[in-house]
């Protein structure tokens, strides 16, 4: 018998494929193959993840009041470098610096600056991204500086809680669609809006691949959620309106329309037979 050579070897058990095949049978959007990751791949992101944290957790340990944002650069890029590994943001698109630090009115891709002093009651997001081994992860937290009002302090941990809530409704066979709705609501419910310029990714053998992972959306639309995705949920929750605005003399930095502050938390996941699993924070 002849090897017929158009039929492609897949990568994913034959149950998920025929369940994938089922889902777009009936109407449904339904990933792109190549965004389901084979076990090697996902032994790689891993290991750029496990480094991501690591980046984050060494800016925990020393960001202050009274640091230039520039710092926060310096401590990315050295524990980057020293660990074989490459800031994704860097030269990314022509952006400057190895980490975005985005604070209180910026919602993000802030460009660290030696001019800008982080200050009591400041609130900043410092968004860690890493290559490793040709493998990509992405994360962000919030910091808060000094003695935070009650008031952004809650936007905070109200944006971490929609992160939170993200993950749990992002199961396998569930919706792209029921991520985004659990964060509006949550969101929305506490007062607060959601920026809908951006989104989270797909992640893992490129910065930025499909899909767009909204954070806002209508239960029961979107992609079909299947084992072997890794993507980032990052909501950016407003305290006051959803619009934003790029400012113009650096191209990147992306602020509340209104001068409102905004709050951001970005995990990885990888989706699982099970459930999910978070690969980087
Ligand atoms: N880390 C950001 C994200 O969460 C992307 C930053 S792009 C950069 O997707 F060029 F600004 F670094
Ligand atoms: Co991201």
């Amino acid at each position: 018998m002849k090897k017929n050579r158009n039929r492609k070897t897949s990568h994913i058990s034959p149950e998920i494929e025929k369940k994938i095949q089922t889902y777009k049978h009936f109407g449904y959007k339904v990933p792109p193959l190549h965004i389901i990751r084979t076990p090697e791949q996902i032994e790689g992101i891993k290991a750029s993840a496990r480094i991501n944290t690591g980046v984050l957790d060494c800016v925990a340990e020393h960001i202050r009041e009274g640091m230039p944002t520039s710092e926060i650069d310096k401590i990315v890029y050295d524990y980057t470098v020293s660990h074989n590994a490459i800031p994704a943001p860097l030269n990314y698109e022509g952006f400057p610096k190895s980490v975005c630090t985005s604070v209180n009115q910026v919602v993000c891709h802030g460009i660290p600056s030696e001019k800008e002093i982080l200050k009591n009651g400041d609130i900043v997001n410092v968004d860690v991204s890493t290559i490793y081994n040709g493998y990509y992860s992405d994360a962000s937290r919030m910091f808060m500086i000094g003695e935070v009002s009650d008031e952004w302090k809650r936007l905070v941990e109200v944006t971490k809680e929609c992160l939170e809530i993200g993950v749990a409704a992002a199961q396998p066979w569930s919706r792209l669609g029921d991520v985004g709705a659990a964060i509006q609501e949550h969101a929305e419910k506490n007062g607060y809006s959601v920026v809908r310029d951006l989104c989270g990714h797909g992640v893992g053998i490129k910065f930025h691949e499909t899909p767009c992972v909204e954070h806002f959306g209508k239960r029961g639309t979107g992609m079909l959620i299947v084992p072997g995705m890794t993507f980032t949920i990052e909501p950016m929750i407003n305290m006051g309106k959803y619009q934003v605005y790029i400012d113009e003399k650096d191209g990147w930095t992306v602020l509340t329309e209104d001068g409102l502050p905004s709050a951001q938390w970005e995990y990885t996941l990888l989706i699982t037979e099970t459930g999910n699993e978070i690969l980087t924070w």
